[in-house]
């Protein structure tokens, strides 16, 4: 029925748990869900008032393909101001989500058969992303601290790209400048590009964010991508931009005018708003995300489950082998007490000893849902 392609393209793990949840919760199930990931804040208020005021002013027609200059503008001041990256508003297209910018920036880079390096557990759709394009995915190993551990071993002569996600999706882990530097090396030593997925960049508890493309001997073979979802609680806007050297932009520019064409007009001017006016709702979101995250690996580690510290994402990814693995505690969790959380192969292979919670829930929801936990485990 459909084409050998796509025939081996999974359903997202990730919408499944959240599809099944659902339906426990209409059927009038109190179910606690920890699987999705996404903010449970509203949108900053200034944000839609930009875009109700950009309909009003009749916003409503198509743009440019990357995007109205005025966003690209505001996105290429950002990266030089927060991310140290120096690139003309020409080297930016804004998308349609981070998802799509993921998705076109893999089509403009793999050839049939060619490599991409994740490492360790890595977010539900980059292997998908990879197929689609043709490419195959090659897993880095990592340490317990969710570390590259052996990177270079991953390096083939089929290897195009390696793909880093920090703060990471599903484990929260912050890459320091001495892991991008050794990853920088292998790039450049192995003339590789590297896409950075810097959705999370915000949402960051230990350590600074270092963004890769900054690095001396990254700017021609550096994609940067990321989006409004997460650190401005946008998920359903679908506004993300990915920026990468000029030869790959001109197919990254073509694959968006044949495809979605652009990110929806009106959204756009509220991305401006987004990036120009004041930030402090994200940062008192971030400063509820640390205390739910304190919250709920005190209460993990008291019942007895093996957790490192995220530094970064609002997810944790404890170790559950001793309860029969990521699978098995997932469906036990959901079944028995109604907590809905990700198994961990669904971001790979090293991914099936743990589960993925997101702590994009209340505190009062999550001390529920610990006790709960403990009830069942203990
Ligand atoms: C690591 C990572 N990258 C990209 C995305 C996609 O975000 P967007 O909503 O901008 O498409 C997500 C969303 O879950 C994510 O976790």
């Amino acid at each position: 029925m459909v084409s050998s392609r796509l025939a081996s393209i999974p359903e997202s793990t990730t919408m499944k748990i959240s599809a099944m949840a659902k339906k426990l919760k209409a059927a009038g199930l109190d179910v606690i869900d920890m699987g999705l990931g996404e903010p449970d804040f509203d949108t900053p208020r200034n944000i839609c008032e930009a875009a109700i005021k950009s309909l009003r002013r009749g916003n409503t027609h198509y743009v440019p393909a990357n995007g109205i200059p005025e966003l690209r503008t505001a996105i290429a001041e950002k990266l030089y101001d927060e991310n140290g990256i120096e690139v003309s508003p020409d080297d930016v297209a804004v998308t349609p989500g981070a998802k799509m910018a993921i998705f076109v920036a893999l089509q403009a880079l793999l050839n049939e058969g060619e490599e991409c390096v994740l490492i360790g557990p890595s977010w539900v759709s980059y292997e998908p992303c990879v197929n689609f394009a043709g490419g195959r995915v090659r897993w880095a190993p990592v340490n317990d601290e969710f570390m590259p551990s052996d990177l270079a071993g991953a390096i083939t002569e089929k290897t195009r790209l390696i793909l880093v996600n920090s703060p990471s999706n599903p484990t929260g882990a912050v890459f320091g400048r001495r892991v991008l530097e050794e990853v920088r090396d292998l790039a450049v030593d192995h003339d590789l590009f590297v896409i950075s997925d810097e959705i999370y960049e915000k949402i960051i508890y230990e350590g600074v964010h270092f963004s890769i493309g900054a690095f001396p001997g990254m700017e021609d073979r550096t994609v940067t991508v990321n989006g409004f979802s997460k650190c401005y609680a946008m998920t359903g806007w679908r506004l993300g931009y990915v920026v990468a050297p000029p030869e790959i932009m001109r197919w990254v520019g073509r694959i968006l005018s044949h495809s979605v064409s652009h990110a929806v007009t009106f959204v756009q001017w509220a991305g401006v708003e987004a990036l120009r006016g004041p930030q402090d709702e994200t940062g008192s979101m971030v400063a509820e995300f640390r205390a739910r995250r304190d919250l709920l690996i005190s209460g993990l580690r008291d019942i007895g489950i093996k957790c490192t510290l995220p530094g970064g994402a609002f997810y944790v990814f404890p170790d559950v082998s001793e309860y029969g693995g990521g699978d098995e505690f997932s469906s036990k969790l959901l079944s028995d007490v109604m907590v809905a959380v990700t198994p961990g192969s669904a971001f790979g292979p090293d991914g099936s000893d743990h589960v993925r919670i997101s702590y994009a829930t209340s505190q009062e929801r999550l001390k529920e849902a610990l006790d709960r936990m403990a009830g069942v485990l203990g």
